[in-house]
């Protein structure tokens, strides 16, 4: 049997474990056991904006003929290990990296490969973003450092993100910005991010967090200056300011525009961690928000540096930030529904810590 994680597409909360009977594996296609793989909040923001950019339809329980209207499959990043192959240049015990669902297995249907990797060639993803329709094959590819296996799930598709956020404010001269406020700046995303823009000495880099997360955040050493949400006033508005919002809660974004007005020089609208906050407000004053979408700035890179330049680029600010990760993040991996959706439910209700990267297999 093949188990797997529903959730409620209007209610997060509300999640069931099905069983599906094994059929029998199809021509040309790959049975992958998956995990373990991570759970961040960005798995949470997948759902929060599944129907806005799609991100439910990778694998809706439809087109895995699972019966189960109104509910959906929340997508993670992850390992998994082909049990089972009926393509000739894919063998059983290969190891890829990918985008998975919640589940024990999933066939796939290797399309596209190449020494480094595959596209999943299902009819239903066949117009979706090909970034995650992508399988790596672990063992051939040199960036996989076997050191890193347990980080690469739980930062490597958060690095990405900040390392072409990094790229584009570079690219952009800062947007003429004195200092850049990163929001949910405990959040992996935020770091990788803190951590690269740090290194250029362009602007001073401010966290904004939680009260409970502010020794985390200051400890890390990423930021010039860390604040609270409720201490935005010790900011100063004198100053031409970015933000890099990774919380998008619009109470807050509602504070730095009164407080920078025309000062705000660039919004950069990258996630939603806060995930019932209120949305954006309407500015009168200053820069309005801009959504960034990190598989665009990668698209956009990769067709001016080539592939290899691109990697090599990545690379470069990737491993220093790995090594870094020794003194601020712990990985734990564990096994079952339970810990799991325990895991889950606490980044639904904001209790998750920062300082913990979680891996799972169901
Ligand atoms: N646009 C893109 O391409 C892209 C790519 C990668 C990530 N992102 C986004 O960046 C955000 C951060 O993702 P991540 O995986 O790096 O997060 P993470 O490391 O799991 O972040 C944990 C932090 O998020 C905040 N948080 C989490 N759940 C919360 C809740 N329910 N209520 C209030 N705060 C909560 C807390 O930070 P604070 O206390 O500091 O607020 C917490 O320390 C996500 O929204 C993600 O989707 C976007």
């Amino acid at each position: 049997m093949n188990q797997t994680l529903l959730v409620n597409r209007k209610d997060f909360r509300d999640t069931k474990l099905v069983s599906t009977p094994n059929t029998d594996l199809a021509d040309h296609h790959i049975r992958v056991d998956i995990g373990p793989f991570a759970l961040t909040a960005n798995n949470i923001t997948y759902m929060v904006t599944g129907d806005m950019i799609g991100y439910w339809k990778f694998f809706a329980p439809k087109a895995y003929a699972i019966d189960a209207e109104g509910f959906g499959r929340m997508p993670v990043w992850g390992y998994g290990i082909v049990t089972g192959s009926k393509c000739a240049d894919i063998a059983v015990g290969t190891r890829v990296y990918g985008f998975f669902p919640i589940a024990n297995s999933i066939d796939l249907k290797p399309a596209k490969l190449s020494s480094l990797g595959f596209q999943d060639g299902a009819e239903h993803r066949a117009h979706l973003h090909p970034v995650y329709n992508s399988y790596t094959l672990v063992e051939n590819d040199p960036s996989f450092d076997p050191k890193l296996d347990d980080l690469q799930p739980v930062l490597r598709p958060l690095f990405t993100t900040s390392f072409l956020i990094d790229d584009f404010f570079a690219d952009n001269g800062f947007f003429g910005a004195e200092q850049i406020v990163l929001l949910s700046a405990s959040s992996k995303t935020a770091l990788g991010s803190a951590f690269c823009l740090k290194n250029r000495e362009a602007a001073k880099i401010i966290g904004l967090t939680s009260k409970t997360n502010m020794a985390f955040t200051t400890n890390t050493g990423f930021y010039d200056q860390v604040e609270n949400y409720t201490d935005i006033d010790n900011l100063d508005a004198t100053k031409k300011t970015a933000l890099i919002d990774m919380a998008g809660n619009g109470e807050v974004n509602a504070k730095l525009y009164d407080l920078f007005g025309d000062n705000l020089v660039y919004n950069c609208m990258v996630g939603k961690s806060h995930w019932q906050g209120a949305p954006p407000p309407k500015s009168e004053k200053g820069a309005p928000p801009a959504m960034f979408f990190a598989p665009d700035q990668a698209k956009k890179r990769i067709k001016e540096w080539g592939g290899a330049e691109f990697a090599k680029n990545l690379a470069a600010s990737w491993l220093p930030f790995c090594d870094s990760a020794g003194h601020w993040l712990d990985i734990t991996k564990q096994s079952g529904d339970a810990t799991l959706l325990e895991c889950y439910n606490g980044f639904l209700d904001g209790k998750a810590n920062p300082s913990q990267g979680n891996l799972f297999t169901l």
